[in-house]
Parts: structure tokens; sequence; C-alpha cells
């Protein structure tokens, strides 16, 4: 019984020392130095500060310039690699992400649904704003005037959050080392945002003209686009890291629960109907061969590790979705289960 006892103050003292030694202990070189020595934290860097001899000074430790991230040995090396197909990817779904939020509530606010060209010239003028938008944010970022990107890879979930790891060391000062880790990819979406609502002002108005598209038809979309912009930029901003992991799941499982929307608020419910409709109407046409295309998107990001031979299997599942609701949809039809 004291044995145990005393065998548990030993430990907790141990914990004690341990603790209070890694706290006490962490020593490094706060002013600049000549030689780079350790900083605390991850993302805690010296960058090289010109001096007046030949000597090369590096400085305190701190935030690493914009477009440059600290390495393994604490120096802020530049971002010089290129983004990977998944970093394309994930800019590609912030960017399609701002264009479907514009056509879905230009589609809510669009009384009938029928086909017509004002709600077309709307759309188009959308996908017009998005893609000039898209490529003048490209073309401004390094390297200039090229739809290339130099960036820093993503290492981990917290490159997107580092401002939550601002380091404390000795429980002293705290280091202000929050920087934009995983450049561009977290300041490029705001950007585009950004443009794509100077393009709305800039290009709207005349595609407005050119499809004669007066009043309440015209201007609700702009006021909707005012809305959604900072709404998407805030869970941007936000929620980064987290979409960057997540985003082939939410494509699809957004893309799932839309096409059954869409085909659940057909008028008829019968196969042959469903089928009829989907091919003799262009909307719908449209509307499921989108769906189609992003449920395609969101499977090749998902497997992207897999061999191109399986990715190619993959991507026959794409219109299984659209079979299976038309096969099924007389077993779930809610009006059988009265009749029953
Ligand atoms: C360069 O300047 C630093 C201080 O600014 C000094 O410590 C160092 O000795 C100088 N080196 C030479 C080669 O003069
Ligand atoms: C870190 O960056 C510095 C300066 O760019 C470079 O000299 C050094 O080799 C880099 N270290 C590693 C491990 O990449």
């Amino acid at each position: 019984m004291t044995n145990s006892r005393a065998l548990c103050c030993v430990f907790v003292l141990a914990i004690i020392f341990l603790n209070v030694h890694a706290i006490h202990g962490y020593y490094y070189d706060k002013g600049p130095v000549q030689t780079l020595t350790k900083c605390p934290g991850f993302y805690c860097g010296r960058h090289q500060i010109p001096s007046k001899n030949d000597t090369t000074i590096w400085s305190p430790c701190g935030s690493c310039p914009r477009g440059s991230r600290a390495n393994s040995t604490w120096a802020c090396s530049d971002c010089t690699s290129s983004p990977t197909i998944y970093d394309w990817m994930y800019l590609c779904f912030m960017v399609v992400v701002g264009l479907l939020a514009q056509w879905y509530s230009i589609d809510m606010i669009t009384p009938n649904p029928q086909f017509s060209w004002k709600t077309f010239g709307t759309h188009l003028s959308a996908f017009i704003e998005t893609c000039l938008s898209a490529c003048i944010t490209l073309l401004i970022h390094e390297p200039f005037g090229s739809l290339q990107l130099r960036s820093c890879a993503v290492e981990q979930l917290s490159d997107w959050y580092t401002i939550l790891h601002n380091p404390n060391p000795n429980y002293e000062e705290v280091l202000h080392c929050a920087q934009e880790a995983v450049y561009p990819l977290y300041s490029i979406v705001f950007i585009h945002y950004g443009l794509s609502v100077f393009m709305l002002f800039f290009i709207r108005p005349w595609m407005n003209r050119a499809f004669q598209n007066r009043g309440h038809s015209a201007s609700r979309p702009i006021y909707a686009a005012l809305y959604l912009f900072p709404i998407l930029a805030l869970i941007h901003g936000v929620m980064a890291g987290l979409i960057y992991y997540a985003f082939p799941s939410i494509i699809i499982l957004l893309s799932l629960m839309s096409h059954a929307f869409h085909f659940a608020s057909r008028s008829d419910q019968s196969w042959r109907a469903l089928l009829f409709e989907t091919v003799s109407c262009v909307h719908n046409l449209v509307v499921v061969i989108g769906h189609w295309l992003l449920h395609g998107f969101g499977l090749v990001a998902l497997t992207l590790w897999l061999q191109p031979q399986l990715l190619a299997a993959v991507l026959t599942l794409v219109p299984l979705p659209t079979f299976l609701y038309i096969v099924l949809s007389r077993f779930t039809d809610p009006g059988k289960f009265h009749s029953d």
C-alpha cells in the first residue's frame, strides 16, 4: 500500500519535473543571428535581412514574408512548387461553387422554370464573369501573366490555421508567426470572389442590355450575388482547411442530393415520363448532364490516388444515380404506400 503510494508520488513528481523542465528549458536566440538557429513553433522562421558588409544576417524568429514559408532549418524559403492536381481541383471547386450558387439563385428567383432567353442571358453572364475573374486572378499571381501558379505545398490541416499556432515559448511572450503557409491557395479564393463582384458590376449591365432584361429579373440576381459572395468568402475564411480535405465528398453528396431533388420535383414519377422528360426537354438534359459532370469531378478528386485504369472504371459509375432513380422510382412513390 505505502509502496504503491510512494511510487505514485515519484511518478507525479517526475511528471511535474519534466514539465517544469520543458517550460523553462526552451532556449532560442531571440535577436538577429548570423547562422541559422532554431525557432519555436511550426511556422516561425528567419528571413535574410540585408547587411552592410558581406555577412548574411538572419532576422529574429517571426512570421515569414508573404510567399515564403519556414523550412526544416527555420529559414524562410520561397514558395516555388506548383500546385498539385488535387490543389487545382480544390481551386476549381471553389470557383464552381461561386458559379453554381449564382445559377441556383437565378433559377430560384425566376418565377417560371421554362426556358427563356432572358434567364439564359443571366446564366451566360454569370458564367462569363466567373471565367474572366478566374483568369485574371491567375494572371495577377506569380508567375505573372501566365495561367500557372507558384505555391507552397499543403502538408497538414494546421497549415490553413496558422493563426491558432502562435507559439508561446516559456510562457513569456507570444510569437506572432501567423502567415499564409499554403500561399496562395487561401488568399486567391478571396481575390477571385472579390473580382467576381467587380465583374458583376462591369459585365452584367451590358449582358442585360443585350438580352433586353429589365426590372426585377435583372436586378434580383445582382442583389442575390451581392449576398452570396460575402457569405461564401466567410465560409471559406473559416472552413478553408476542412473544405480542402473534404470537398470531394461534399461535391458528391451535394450533387446527389440536388440530383434527387431535381427528379423528385417532376410531376409524373413513372419511369417512362422521367426518361422522356429528361431527353426531350433541353433544360432537364442540361441539368442532368451538369450533375453527371459534378459526380465525375467528385469521384476523380476522391480517387485521385488510384491507378488511371481504375479511375476510368470508377467513372462508369457517374450516370448510375440517374438510372437508379428512374428504375427505382416506382418503388419509392409515396402514393403507392397509401393505395396498398
Ligand atoms: C559585418 O557586420 C557585423 C555587424 O553588423 C559584424 O559583427 C561582422 O563582424 C561584420 N563582418 C565583417 C566581415 O566585417
Ligand atoms: C531552407 O531554406 C534555406 C534558404 O532558402 C536553404 O539554404 C536551406 O537549404 C533550406 N533547407 C532545407 C532543408 O531545405
